[in-house]
């Protein structure tokens, strides 16, 4: 496996920043990765573990160790009760093991079509999309303990998932790699076809099952966000941050048009982009970065513009938001 130095990365962050990587590495066995590892010099350097780079923010050439892990590998294990338990590496494109799923009628995981990144990055911030979660299906993520290189396996409950939120961001951030993610999905299962958007578009179809779920999150997607390929972009720049469900009445009564999502517990959660548009950002330009025009939580990069940059503008918004609601929105993409 070739060590590059000085590797650009301008193709491999979706906000398609101009930086450059100390040292990279692609990974493409476990034998490989354990063997990169066991060098000291690089196990003691700054570690990113980089995906499709759809939830990083780069603000400057990285002095560390970049590594893609290329793990490809896709099994699929009948079980009883129309279920099957599919395992795919880290690096798998999240997009394409949906798309295979979908194909071979295994439900689970339609909802969360089109969601740019791999596998290995799934668990990480417990990606979600119109009423899923990853953490739905997920029953193990396996990984390599980067100080031991042994083989490490999380149970569904052992992940500590939340919203946008699992154990691998907190206490074991920086700590492993994820190398394998399995999933129980099920030739019967339920369709969830709650959210709002979502029902309104498949209740004018004639049938309705997982192919149709998939074909209209991805059209829903089309309308709403920027594909990365066109602008760059991470997808949603902050949280919808949890208020109190007093606050949230509260807020509700002042504005009656905006929607709160209850989330147990006496909390509720508000949608940031909302928060974001009543601050006058919609579609708002600075220099060569601004806010999406279709969907006020995503930053856009419309091209040279830098990290920095990225950070000036959500730190504005962060504030006009606070001014305005007292609410403070927290940062969904990891910044490097
Ligand atoms: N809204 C606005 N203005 C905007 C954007 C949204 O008023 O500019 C309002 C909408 O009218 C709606 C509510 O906010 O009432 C929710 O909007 P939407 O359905 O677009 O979802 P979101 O809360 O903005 C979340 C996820 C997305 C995911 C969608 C669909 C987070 C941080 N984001 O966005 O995930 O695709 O729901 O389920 O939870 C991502 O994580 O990168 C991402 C794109």
């Amino acid at each position: 496996m070739q060590i590059h130095e000085h590797y650009p990365l301008k193709a491999q962050n979706t906000f398609g920043f101009d930086v450059k990587a100390r040292y990279y590495a692609e990974p493409s066995s476990l034998e490989e990765l354990k063997s990169l590892f066991s060098d000291i010099f690089f196990r003691e350097l700054p570690l990113v573990a980089l995906g499709e780079g759809s939830n990083l923010l780069f603000c400057r050439d990285f002095e560390g160790l970049v590594v893609h892990p290329r793990f490809m590998e896709i099994t699929s294990t009948a079980l009883p009760n129309s279920e099957v338990m599919i395992s795919a590496g880290a690096g798998v494109i999240w997009d394409s093991l949906v798309a295979h799923c979908v194909a071979q009628a295994w439900g689970g995981l339609e909802n969360l079509s089109g969601i740019p990144g791999t596998v290995g990055a799934a668990p990480i911030q417990n990606i979600g999309a119109y009423g899923a979660e990853v953490k739905d299906t997920i029953t193990e993520v396996e990984a390599i303990r980067l100080d031991s290189l042994e083989t490490i396996r999380f149970s569904n409950a052992d992940c500590g998932f939340g919203y946008r939120d699992s154990i691998f961001k907190q206490a074991w951030k920086n700590k492993l790699l994820i190398t394998k993610v399995s999933f129980c999905l099920s030739t019967q299962s339920k369709l969830n076809i709650q959210y709002d958007s979502l029902s309104k578009l498949l209740q004018a179809m004639p049938k309705i099952g997982i192919q149709e779920v998939r074909e209209t999150v991805l059209q829903i997607r089309k309308e709403k966000l920027p594909d990365p390929a066109e602008i760059g972009n991470a997808g949603s720049f902050f949280k919808n941050p949890t208020v109190t469900e007093a606050t949230a009445l509260a807020l509700q009564a002042r504005y009656p048009q905006l929607t709160v999502y209850p989330t147990g517990k006496g909390q509720a959660k508000i949608p940031a982009g909302w928060l974001i548009e009543q601050c006058g950002w919609k579609g708002k330009q600075r220099g060569r970065v601004g806010v999406h025009k279709a969907q006020a939580l995503v930053l856009v990069n419309y091209g040279g513009g830098t990290g920095e940059e990225i950070l000036q503008l959500a730190a504005a918004i962060q504030q006009s938001v606070a001014e305005r609601f007292n609410i403070a929105l927290e940062m969904e993409v990891n910044v490097v």
